[in-house]
């Protein structure tokens, strides 16, 4: 049988101009891999695949879309399929951070981070869960984050968004590792990226490449759920045991 990692890949990436997932990405070209690029940007998905097909990518195909227009998805996973020949990484890596005040004084505005960070990624996840069962073979890889380990009153609605895709997760693994699928949660602390630009940074934040090479030994090594940088895991393992009657007090 050839070596799993000596064959090239087929990858969808979903959010493919997210710089995590570029980082990933590229090393995946590394490996010869070829790509149907999402995102919904086309000037931002046509400087990735240019990017990628420097590094080594054997094809590159983008496709514009806005995530939240589940009902535009199926058709969208199709085409993925026909154009790669059939996939074998699927990539979620689009989000939102949003904004925790303006979404706890307004309904719309919490709505708006759980359809991009949940709903979207629960249709998605359906339909591609699907297609691993039937095929017998793949691997599910989704962004999630540390903020869904437990709620912290800085970014709870953000947090839900994430603790309920990681919960959805669990189900579809439970329901589709014995079909031979690989489900990978993948739980990054914070991240130097465009999405965390406007914060201070201190020693915790991790570099996107640092947290893509992270990503790419996970899947692997056929890892569950993977905390990247590693250290994350202690943390949220303490966050998780601190007593709720001392938590709901302090300033997290
Ligand atoms: N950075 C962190 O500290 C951190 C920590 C934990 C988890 N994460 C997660 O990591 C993932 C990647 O984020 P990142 O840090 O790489 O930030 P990023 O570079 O800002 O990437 C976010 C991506 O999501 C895309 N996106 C947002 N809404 C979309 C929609 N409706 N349709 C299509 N694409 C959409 C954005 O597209 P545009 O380029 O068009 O805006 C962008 O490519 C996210 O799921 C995030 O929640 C990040």
């Amino acid at each position: 049988m050839a070596d799993r990692q000596s064959v090239p890949k087929r990858v969808l990436a979903l959010g493919a101009t997210s710089a995590i997932a570029q980082a990933t990405l590229r090393l995946l070209a590394e490996q010869r891999a070829s790509f149907f690029l999402v995102g919904r940007n086309p000037e931002k998905l046509a400087a990735v695949r240019s990017d990628l097909l420097t590094r080594g990518a054997t094809g590159a195909v983008t496709f514009s879309a806005d995530l939240d227009d589940t009902a535009s998805h199926p058709a969208l996973l199709m085409k993925a399929v026909t154009d790669l020949g059939g996939i074998d990484i699927a990539l979620l890596a689009h989000g939102v951070l949003g904004d925790q005040s303006a979404a706890e004084r307004d309904y719309t505005s919490a709505e708006a981070i759980l359809q991009t960070n949940f709903l979207s990624a629960v249709s998605l996840i359906t339909w591609l869960a699907n297609y691993f069962e039937a095929e017998r073979r793949g691997t599910l890889a989704v962004i999630s984050s540390v903020a869904g380990d437990r709620g912290r009153k800085s970014n709870y609605v953000y947090g839900a968004s994430k603790g309920g895709l990681n919960i959805f997760l669990d189900g579809v693994r439970n329901r589709i590792d014995r079909a031979g699928v690989q489900v990978l949660t993948i739980k990054p602390g914070f991240v130097a990226t465009p999405m965390t630009a406007h914060l201070a940074k201190n020693a915790l934040f991790a570099e996107p490449a640092q947290v893509g090479r992270h990503i790419v030994r996970a899947i692997e090594k056929r890892k569950d759920v993977v905390y990247a940088p590693p250290f994350w895991g202690l943390i949220m393992l303490m966050v998780r045991s601190i007593p709720r009657r001392i938590f709901k007090k302090m300033n997290m």
